[in-house]
């Protein structure tokens, strides 16, 4: 068996220009901060460029299996050593605990953590222990998973309230919808119709030596991920990065009214502006307006909206307090993209199911609800409104429109997709489910005022 000093040549990440041990203390103090409420795409942002290729995938994985982690070092020691030093022990078991999943061996993770914890003075003290821990688990591994598996967040890798929730809101699909959050989302691409079609841009990615495969109307799942920059045309605009699940909103919010109007249409909750941007492509001479709350946000939609070549009043405003920014006029059709809990996107962002808590769902419908009832009050008798969340509770969807038509009898609800479970599995049968591909978890409802 190695021992826990550092050998020559020490081993680098794939591609990657730093050691692991460095990749593994990035990681260990991202998941930490992750662990006292902060968003992993922020920390990643802030990581030194040569780390964060390293560091961004071994942090997903880290999160993907932080479950398990956590219940093997609970084995392993009852008592958690200090933050920084937790972290990283559980960093390690994250990422060896399945070796077909390990990016590494087994022996090489555990000697490069203990590397790792020697080098930093938050950690030194604690280097010996987690030495010991982990070569217990290595010997042990079996048993101690054995051990774990009657624990369900262990053994689901979510929360106990979620894999609940999700138990009592979708009783027949709740495994399946846990499974599918576990693996990496595809990259999904939009085409711009004003400048290519499905099948040109397909041309032109083989060209350029990648591939994929058509989903929906207007998109391209890619065989795999690359950098925006390699994409034929991304700075001009000819494609978007967009799920597939994500890609429905303008077309919902679009179906049965007249695309070649200057329909006037608000985007409420806008940013970065993926949805504004599809609304524009496809309904071109639309006067729409993009609010988002978030000031800086709204500098990321109009970035977006510079690059597809295609115009919107963006403001930074509250859609829930029309009195700062309305100027009085009727909206034909309204989307209203709501802040939610984000648990359909967890393949995406699996720190999310992690940074959340129970009491954010009631929170963040009573958000949602307010604002459906103050938009719908902006919207021309006869027109549209989409409301859609990128979550799979219940409260959050499904049940929130149920409220909002009891309480509003002048809508009408459309023909809808509701929940779209994660990944590749069937929507509701109100929807075909033609070449739809893998897509996120999504709800959707479509609603028109009575005239
Ligand atoms: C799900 S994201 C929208 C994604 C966007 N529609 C897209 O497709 O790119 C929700 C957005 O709502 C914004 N938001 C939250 N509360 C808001 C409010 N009261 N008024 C306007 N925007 C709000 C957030 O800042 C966030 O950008």
């Amino acid at each position: 068996m190695p021992t826990s000093s550092s050998h020559s040549p020490t081993p680098h990440a794939n591609g990657a220009s730093a050691p692991l041990w460095k990749l593994l203390q990035g990681t260990a103090s991202v998941v930490a901060a992750v662990r006292s409420g902060r968003s992993m795409t922020a920390l990643l942002d802030a990581q030194p460029p040569a780390l964060r290729p390293g560091v961004q995938a071994l942090s997903y994985q880290v999160m993907r299996w932080w479950g398990r982690a956590q219940a093997l070092r609970a084995q392993l020691a009852r008592k958690a050593p200090p933050p920084a030093a937790d972290a990283l022990l559980c960093t390690a078991l994250a990422l060896c605990w399945d070796e077909s999943l390990a990016p590494y061996s087994a022996f090489t993770l555990v000697d490069q953590t203990v590397h790792a914890a020697r080098q930093h003075k938050d950690t030194r003290a604690q280097a010996h222990f987690i030495n010991a821990c982990l070569r217990r688990f290595l010997r042990e591994r079996d048993a101690l998973i054995d051990l774990t598996d009657a624990d369900p967040v262990a053994q689901w890798n979510h929360p106990l309230w979620w894999i609940q929730q999700l138990q009592h809101d979708h009783p027949d699909h709740w495994s399946a919808i846990l499974t599918a959050s576990q693996s990496p989302a595809p990259m999904t691409l939009r085409v711009n119709q004003n400048q290519s079609t499905v099948a040109d841009y397909l041309a032109q990615l083989q060209a350029v030596g990648l591939s994929g495969h058509a989903v929906g109307e207007f998109g391209i799942e890619l065989r795999q991920a690359v950098p925006v920059s390699q994409l034929p045309g991304f700075a001009q605009g000819v494609v978007s990065v967009q799920d597939a699940a994500a890609q429905w909103a303008a077309p919902l919010l679009l179906q049965g009214l007249d695309r070649q109007a200057p329909l006037r249409i608000l985007d409420a909750c806008a940013a970065p502006g993926g949805k504004t941007g599809h609304l524009l492509e496809i309904c071109p001479f639309a006067q729409v307006v993009a609010l988002d709350v978030d000031p800086a946000r709204c500098e990321r939609v109009q970035h977006n909206l510079d690059r597809l070549q295609v115009q919107a009043q963006v403001m930074a405003a509250d859609a829930a307090r029309p009195e700062s920014w309305w100027d009085g006029s009727l909206f034909d059709a309204i989307l209203l993209d709501a802040p939610c809990t984000a648990s359909g996107i967890g393949r995406r962002h699996p720190d999310v199911r992690w940074l959340r808590r129970e009491s954010d769902v009631g929170q963040l419908a009573a958000i949602q609800a307010r604002l459906l009832k103050t938009l719908w009050g902006l919207l021309q008798p006869g027109g549209h409104l989409v409301y859609c969340t990128c979550s799979i509770f219940l409260e959050e969807g499904h049940q929130q429109i149920q409220t909002f038509l009891q309480h509003n009898t002048d809508a009408v609800f459309l023909p809808s997709p509701g929940h779209l479970r994660p990944q590749n599995s069937r929507m509701s049968p109100s929807v075909q489910d033609n070449q739809a591909g893998e897509h996120d978890g999504f709800y959707y409802a479509r609603l028109q005022k009575r005239l």
